[in-house]
């Protein structure tokens, strides 16, 4: 059957909202048709898309596809993804559209709400691991305060796909006993952390939303004596066909990263390298593309 998508679709139910509604959906009035979900109950699960490739999904999350009626997804999802969770549920698109307005949180929450207390069985659809800078919290408050039931199922975080995209681990014995996964940018700009403590050698960490913010990263880790030539690895759309790898170095990260061009997606790897087989793999690919 045809797929349909539905554009700027006002959603009603709440007054005062009239966010960006995109729905894609095999019914032809998903709004309308929604049925209840298997045991009448309405119930939320929060469930991790993963990276982007399909088969890095696990079964619990194919297993929450099949029971869903309804599946609100963030604008990372991949395609192929939401290929796999929309194939018997109404999908809502409540990402960024473009450059057009964004939801707001808020909406988003009353939305989870009158989905579930309507009693659908609702997928929130978050990329990577809901657990990780996903605003999870939030959710899980307010479909609790509304007195109905969830459960969180993980996912493979961007950091652990990107690892394994330039053939690396997260931490290794007498090189570093810990990583930190860090945010470019929080609510109030971008973030501070212990730069001191990221300075010292040896230090690695897995930086999210972190393009914008790489000089600002840059230079308050040279300013607090990290050496410039430290690695420094992005991985832009890891685990997708269109993966690309930028290995360079903290000295270099802004003009690098300026001259790759970047528009998906992106991990920061700080204090780590491409193994060498994967470096040379990425430069063989890049010629022979
Ligand atoms: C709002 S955070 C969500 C993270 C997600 N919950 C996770 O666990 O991966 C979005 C950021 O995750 C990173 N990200 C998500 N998917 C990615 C991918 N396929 N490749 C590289 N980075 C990705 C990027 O830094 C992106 O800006």
């Amino acid at each position: 059957m045809e797929r349909l998508f539905l554009f700027e679709r006002p959603y009603s139910a709440i007054p005062g909202i009239f966010p960006i509604l995109q729905v894609k959906s095999n019914q032809a009035e998903p709004m309308m048709q929604l049925t209840r979900s298997y045991d009448g109950t309405g119930h939320v699960d929060f469930v991790g898309a993963g990276p982007g490739d399909p088969e890095l999904l696990t079964l619990k999350a194919l297993n929450a596809f099949e029971r869903a009626d309804v599946v609100l997804h963030d604008r990372l999802i991949s395609a192929e993804v939401l290929e796999l969770a929309g194939k018997s549920a109404v999908l809502v698109d409540v990402g960024k559209a473009g450059f057009g307005p964004s939801w707001k949180q808020e909406d988003i929450d009353a939305l989870l709400v009158d989905y579930a207390a309507k009693g659908h069985h609702v997928v929130r659809l978050k990329s990577g691991d809901p657990t990780v800078f996903g605003r999870l919290d939030e959710e899980i408050e307010a479909v609790e305060t509304a007195g109905i039931s969830w459960q969180i199922v993980p996912g493979i975080t961007a950091a652990s796909a990107a690892v394994a995209g330039i053939g690396q681990s997260l931490t290794r014995r007498g090189r570093n006993s810990s990583v930190r996964f860090l945010t470019g940018h929080d609510m109030k700009g971008f973030a501070d952390h212990d730069w001191t403590a990221l300075a010292r050698p040896g230090s690695v960490a897995a930086i999210y939303m972190g393009k914008k913010s790489a000089r600002f990263i840059q230079g308050r880790l040279i300013m607090h004596g990290a050496d410039r030539d430290t690695p420094v690895t992005l991985v832009e759309n890891a685990s997708r066909p269109d993966q690309r790898v930028l290995a360079t170095t903290l000295d270099q990260l802004p003009t690098d990263l300026n001259a790759a061009e970047m528009d998906g997606p992106t991990l920061t790897f700080y204090g780590l390298a491409p193994r060498q087989a994967a470096k040379a793999l990425t430069e063989f690919k890049k010629e022979h593309a």
